[in-house]
């Protein structure tokens, strides 16, 4: 599609869609859980409909208008065995999260997922579910799906993980509170904790002590009610559009501000933007804020080290971010880019540097110089199937003169079905 370009402000208010994170816990632990949970707020990205499908093939009634669900709980053990092959789409949360739940499951399932998935590496939680008794096999040992998994009767263990993830540690935690005894996860940085505050308010006991957290098996989930946050990764595009785009003021409503979550606000600050978060309140387990981005003077900053979990999926639109900033933004410790949609490293530099950025990739980030003015000559970025190397090219073009195609644009529908329209409505 022809991205919009040069664009001379873009202001108003806006509430981006629901946290892909929570959005696909709500779904599974309401699956797990005795009685109906609702969900208000639900993002209907393609991802977290590829959750509702695959536990509706597991025997789970999911009713969906909109953005509200309702999960009909089927209690701890009671998922049935799947018909058909489940099919997890884009989604690495729904791959690995399932993986946790199907290991504590007595049949046998079968994932597969898109050429995205196919590349993803599963053996992080693969193998600790083997070591909890799960069977497990796919491409490469249980490395790459398709992958076949039956469940049964399960070992707690104790699990230090050699990546920070939320993703690993919630497979873990979810088989672990199928095994007889206490599982713990010991993580090297703090990762979301959406899965450790959604189980408790689902009523079960989860215990953390700094960077370990346990679970004790056999226990039991309460159906509850859950209006789901927005997506701060989702805010983070017009967080950053509303900071590089001239004559600029967005507010977002309604963003969850997790701790977990906010290395975005930490960066968009120690940069100098004019950012300011009103109306900060707790809902339910989550808390949730107003935030007001302006239009900013920028200088750079080094990102590394413990904040990398806390923007992980946020580094993309921070390089644009940096290409607009006085002075060299070096990103370290972030290796763990090149196993997301697409190899991170490589399509933001690669993308950028079109668009006449000053980047280049290193063995775990990115160097970029900046301030950059960023101008095309009918040139043809491509989000190569990535929904936030998508959005994030988006908002360059909205700095960028000249004309820009964007190529595979539909995979933005992952995570933000209604950033287009979003865009469109701060630019009126
Ligand atoms: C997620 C965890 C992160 C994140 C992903 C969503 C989750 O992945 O990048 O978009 O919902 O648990 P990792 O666990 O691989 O770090």
């Amino acid at each position: 599609m022809e991205l919009k370009t040069n664009i001379h402000a873009l202001r108003g208010e806006i509430a981006v869609p629901g946290d892909k994170s929570i959005s696909h816990r709500a779904v599974m632990f309401g699956a797990l859980a005795n009685g109906t949970t609702r969900i208000t707020n639900f993002l209907t990205g393609e991802d977290c409909l590829s959750t509702i499908d695959c536990f509706r093939k597991m025997g789970v009634v999911i009713t969906q208008q909109g953005n509200e669900v309702i999960v009909e709980g089927k209690g701890i053990d009671g998922l049935i065995e799947p018909t058909h092959i489940l099919n997890v789409g884009n989604s690495g949360t729904t791959t690995r999260l399932l993986l946790g739940i199907l290991a504590a499951c007595p049949f046998h399932a079968c994932l597969i997922g898109d050429d995205s998935i196919a590349k993803r590496p599963m053996d992080r939680v693969t193998k600790p579910l083997k070591q909890m008794g799960a069977h497990i096999d796919g491409r490469e040992e249980g490395r790459y799906t398709p992958l076949a998994i039956r469940g049964g009767q399960l070992q707690p263990i104790t699990y230090h993980s050699p990546v920070a993830s939320a993703q690993v540690k919630s497979a873990i935690l979810l088989a672990g509170l199928h095994a007889e005894g206490t599982t713990t996860v010991i993580e090297p940085h703090q990762s979301r904790d959406h899965t450790e505050r959604m189980l408790r308010a689902f009523g079960a006991d989860v215990r953390v002590d700094g960077l370990s957290v346990s679970v004790t098996g056999r226990q039991t989930l309460q159906a509850i009610d859950i209006e789901v946050p927005g997506d701060i990764s989702s805010a983070a595009f017009f967080l950053v559009a509303g900071a590089i785009v001239p004559n600029s003021e967005i507010t977002l409503k309604h963003v969850g501000i997790n701790p977990t979550r906010t290395g975005i606000i930490d960066v968009l600050k120690n940069m100098g933007a004019n950012i300011s978060i009103k109306n900060v309140r707790h809902e339910e387990s989550e808390p949730v804020a107003d935030i007001t981005v302006r239009t900013s003077t920028l200088k750079a900053t080094h990102i590394g080290g413990d904040i990398i979990p806390r923007l992980i999926d946020e580094i993309p639109i921070i390089a644009l971010l940096a290409t607009q900033a006085e002075g060299t933004t070096i990103i370290t410790d972030a290796s763990e880019l090149k196993v997301k949609e697409t190899d991170r490293i490589a399509t933001v530099v690669s993308e950028l540097r079109k668009l006449g950025a000053d980047i280049e990739a290193t063995e775990d980030g990115m160097i970029i110089h900046g301030k950059t003015p960023l101008y095309a000559e009918n040139t043809v970025v491509d989000s190569y199937g990535d929904h936030r190397i998508g959005m994030m090219l988006a908002i360059a073009a909205c700095i960028t003169k000249g004309s820009v195609t964007l190529q595979h644009s539909e995979a933005i529908a992952v995570s933000y079905p209604t950033f287009f329209d979003h865009l469109r409505m701060l630019q009126s």
